[in-house]
């Protein structure tokens, strides 16, 4: 496996890692965004296994020791697995998450305290970089699910959301909302719960023009268009499974 780097956003690169052993043929990927700044912030630590793969990787971009956040969407081994591998090799670093987040377990599990984020709260990295952290909890998957959005160059880190199979292109301005419902039905991998789809559509309004996606390419194009389509077909699933059972009796 190698690990490799793209820059998708001015001063966002994506680490991509290819499993082609998870779901063959195609495979799939596991993706970290490392964020520029005076401050650099990572979003996603990788898998434990995969952190000899994502130290190399980071190592390329800047010295590890000037990361300063380390972030991710949900507490899961693909999301935060290498959290405290990163915090013993960044002095600096602290993790931080929603309140959530950190109730039910980073105050426990993280080995330097987070810093706990509101929704909406803003951590100003420097170097023109602003990321915005906002709650969406359940959605796709984790009680303690949030998403980051960079100001300065509109970009959706979604995590988990609109997850594809395969080994795409780093960034691409096709489709991503059909391979992401063909990941769902697949998967299964999201509570489906009933405020998926306004959840998903009050992302659509910070209009981003780049998603970063934890699990598939990033997407540069019309980024509230895709939240939205994601959210019709969220409510199109959600309706069906809470829809109520048909009498057999007239
Ligand atoms: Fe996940
Ligand atoms: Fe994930």
């Amino acid at each position: 496996m190698e690990t490799r780097i793209n820059e998708i956003a001015n001063g966002i690169y994506r680490l991509s890692t290819y499993v082609p052993d998870i779901a063959p043929p195609a495979g799939f990927v596991f993706n970290q965004f490392l964020v520029l700044g005076d401050e650099p912030l990572m979003f996603h630590t990788g898998l434990c296994k995969m952190f000899p793969l994502n130290r190399e990787a980071v190592r390329r971009i800047i010295p590890l020791e000037r990361l300063r956040w380390i972030t991710y969407g949900h507490y899961e081994a693909d999301e935060c697995g290498a959290m405290n591998e990163w915090l013993a090799i960044a002095p600096q670093a602290q993790a931080a998450h929603g309140q959530t987040g950190c109730l039910v377990s980073l105050n426990d599990m993280a080995d330097r305290a987070p810093r706990v984020l509101q929704d909406g709260e803003t951590i100003d990295l420097g170097g023109g970089k602003r990321v915005r952290y906002i709650d969406t909890p359940h959605t796709p998957h984790g009680w303690d699910a949030g998403v980051l959005y960079e100001e300065s160059t509109q970009t959706l880190m979604c995590g988990d959301l609109f997850t594809q199979l395969g080994d795409g292109p780093a960034l691409t301005n096709g489709d991503i909302v059909g391979p992401a419902i063909a990941g769902e039905d697949l998967f299964r991998y999201s509570a489906l719960n009933p405020n998926m789809g306004a959840t998903i559509r009050g992302l659509s309004k910070l209009a981003p023009r780049t998603i970063a996606l934890m699990h598939g390419p990033s997407f540069s194009g019309d980024g509230a268009a895709a939240l939205r389509a994601l959210a019709d077909d969220y409510d199109r699933r959600i309706n069906g499974a809470f829809a109520a059972p048909q009498s057999a009796a007239a």
